[in-house]
């Protein structure tokens, strides 16, 4: 499977999550937080901290951990909080 990270094409194992990728890419964040713009990646791996979202497919808040690869994902890093009404 082939994905991409910020356009940069990745290969990808069937079930690696995102964050799986993420690390095995040598990426230890993928987005920062919306206040001070401190770095964010995996933090607790079970999908309770929200620390690891990225953008899939254009949808922001993806929690990395959670969802797993699909053949031509575009994974984009985040920057602050994308979701509509948090837009300034
Ligand atoms: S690392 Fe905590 S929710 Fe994904």
């Amino acid at each position: 499977m082939n994905v991409t990270v910020d356009g940069v094409a990745q290969p990808a194992r069937p079930g690696q999550t995102v964050a799986a990728l993420l690390i095995a890419a040598g990426q230890v964040s993928w987005r920062d937080t919306r206040t001070g713009g401190k770095p964010r990646g995996l933090f607790c791996g079970i999908g309770v901290c929200f620390d690891c979202l990225v953008v899939v497919n254009g949808i922001p808040d993806v929690r990395a951990c959670q969802r797993v690869v699909a053949d031509g994902d575009e994974i984009r890093t985040q920057h602050g909080a994308e979701l509509p009404e948090a837009r300034s």
